[in-house]
């Protein structure tokens, strides 16, 4: 199979290349120059690629000459300005690439010959946010107080409506919340700035330290992704499906940095900065993933604990002078040990 994926150079997409890559199925990828020190560089995951194509997604044309000539089979599109932060300080660049850069890819994916599925990749940030315990289904009404999060639910409604108006190639959402995994570089996210502090030795400040989040390894929610794409082929998974974790694995900011903190050892801290002036951030936000469950066979796999200690691992082995792609191989060389499943054994994919 081959597989485009848009966002490539990001953390997301960097490990389902590496992923689909060890599955024997060729990767090319659409996405910007990857951060300094990105995972995508350190993995030389470039190396591995039929393709690696540098293109803004707000460019239509561009685009879609790049994906016709992709000769994919599948697309999954990841490419996002995915931080909240960053949305407050630019919305603009924000709505035009999450919103009109995902009608550009549906546009693309329609005109270009060969493709068999698409997903398109949104967020549990996508839910009307009513600060309740139980998760969202996927049913239930979209909304978005800050920037990122209206964009998301934005392209999230422009595919629904894409779907149903312009029927053709088969197109699903997958909606995941906060992952965690080795190489992330991105600003702002909670493990990045934790580990920054733990070896600089400048204590992170934590603005939002009750908040409770289904965080997930990188590699389960990508695995729902694949789980995802692999049910397309069969022809029956089109509509909206959450990826998250089970309910016992639903943690506060300030119970992750504790056990990141003990994990990690020696004087490794950090500084509760609730009191300091933020912007609005959801405080509680979890998903139902009933339907990935039931209709995919699709699961978390690994208990919260052990995605955080594959993370600092990750880290540690790393700046211990590992090299990143092989430490990244052998972490999702353990995953796929983990359950049989059809979407992660590259001969079942056709
Ligand atoms: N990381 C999380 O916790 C999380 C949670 C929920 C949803 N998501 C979603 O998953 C996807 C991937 O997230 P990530 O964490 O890997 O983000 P990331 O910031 O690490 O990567 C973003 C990717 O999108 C590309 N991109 C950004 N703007 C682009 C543009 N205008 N044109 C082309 N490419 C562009 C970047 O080059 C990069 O490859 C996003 O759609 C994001 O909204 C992420």
């Amino acid at each position: 199979m081959r597989f485009l994926v848009t966002g490539h150079t990001g953390f997301k997409g960097a490990w389902l290349s590496l992923l689909l890559s060890s599955l024997g199925h060729e990767v090319s990828g659409i996405a910007l120059d990857p951060l300094p020190g990105s995972l995508f560089e350190r993995a030389r995951v470039g190396e591995l690629l039929v393709d690696d194509v540098r293109l803004d997604i707000r460019d239509a044309a561009g685009l879609r000459s790049a994906v016709a000539d992709s000769g994919a089979d599948a697309v999954i599109h990841l490419a996002a300005q995915a931080l909240v932060r960053e949305s407050y300080r630019d919305p603009r660049t924000t709505y035009e690439t999450n919103a009109i850069g995902t009608l550009n890819v549906l546009e693309a994916v329609a005109g270009a010959s060969g493709i068999e599925a698409a997903l398109i990749i949104t967020t549990d940030k996508v839910y009307r946010n009513v600060d309740r315990l139980e998760g969202y289904r996927e049913d239930e009404p979209l909304g978005g107080d800050d920037p990122y999060s209206a964009s998301k639910a934005m392209a999230d409604i422009l595919t629904q409506s894409w779907v149903k108006s312009f029927p053709g190639v088969p197109t699903a959402i997958a909606r995941a919340g906060n992952v965690i995994g080795g190489g992330d570089v991105s600003k702002d996210r909670l493990l990045v700035d934790l580990i920054a502090g733990f070896t600089s030795g400048v204590p992170n400040p934590i603005r939002r330290p009750d908040a409770v989040r289904p965080w997930q390894h990188v590699l389960d929610c990508v695995s729902g992704y694949l789980a995802l794409v692999h049910a397309q082929l069969a022809g029956n998974a089109d509509g909206a499906w959450n990826f998250g974790p089970d309910a016992g694995n639903y943690q506060t900011v300030r119970e992750i940095a504790d056990a990141a903190a003990a994990h990690w050892g020696g004087d490794a801290a950090w500084v509760d900065d609730s009191h300091g002036e933020h912007p609005h951030e959801a405080a509680l936000l979890t998903l139902d993933p009933g339907k990935a469950q039931a209709g995919l066979g699709w699961r978390n796999e690994l208990p919260f604990p052990q995605s955080l200690v594959w993370t600092l691992d990750w880290h540690r082995s790393v700046e211990s002078g590992a090299d990143p792609r092989s430490v990244t191989l052998r972490q999702i060389e353990a995953f796929t040990a983990l359950r049989s499943v059809p979407w992660l054994e590259g001969a079942q994919w056709r």
